[in-house]
């Protein structure tokens, strides 16, 4: 279902793209270097949409594709998720935040597929473990990160701010 090769050539933006496509014809996750304004723009509303004010905004987006790892989930021409992560100070650890699947495209198996070929993209990137924080009430994120090897490895009570606990969560890149 998933080889990880690298299906896409270096676009506006776009750095490179691991085919995560299933059965649900073609889902590929598309690591991006550079934002031209346009796209910095579409990336910045979907987030809004998705993640509200905890959406990495346009002074946020570019630092991120610079200098982190910026990935956006397509179907064909159209971006229906993002994800950016950063380099940890332990050696081969990931940090991962601002994970969507834009509403429209929900409950249809993106979120799993864009997830599991980052883990893989990661993986064959050198990293050994990809962590996150996750909402303990947010059911759908429980479900799709249990579904994709993550477990919590700590609890983070008032996180971002009073009664905004998180759950820290890690999963091992080697086992997909
Ligand atoms: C969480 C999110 C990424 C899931 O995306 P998605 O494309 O709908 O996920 P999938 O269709 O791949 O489903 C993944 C799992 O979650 C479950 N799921 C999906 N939506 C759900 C919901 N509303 N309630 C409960 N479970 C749900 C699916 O059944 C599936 O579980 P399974 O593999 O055990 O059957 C999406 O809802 C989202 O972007 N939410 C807002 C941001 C967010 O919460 N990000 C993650 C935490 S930071």
């Amino acid at each position: 279902m998933n080889d990880g090769k690298l299906v896409q050539e270096p676009g506006p933006g776009v750095a490179a793209g691991a085919d995560v496509s299933g059965q649900d014809g073609g889902l590929a996750a598309c690591r991006l270097t550079i934002l031209p304004a346009s796209l910095l723009e579409e990336i910045e509303k979907y987030g809004l949409e998705s993640l509200g004010r905890s959406a990495p905004n346009r002074w946020m987006l570019p630092v991120i594709a610079s200098w982190g790892l910026l990935y956006v989930a397509r179907l064909g021409a159209d971006i229906v998720g993002s994800a950016q992560i950063i380099r940890c100070l332990q050696k081969g650890d990931l940090f991962m935040d601002a994970f969507y699947i834009r509403p429209d495209y929900r409950g249809a198996g993106h979120g799993k597929a864009f997830l599991s070929g980052l883990k893989k993209e990661l993986a064959e990137l050198g990293f050994q473990r990809l962590l996150a924080t996750l909402e303990p009430e947010n059911s759908a994120g429980v479900r799709l990160y249990a579904g994709c090897g993550f477990e919590i490895v700590d609890n983070l009570p008032d996180y971002y701010g009073k009664e905004r606990h998180r759950f820290l969560i890690a999963s091992s890149l080697a086992v997909i």
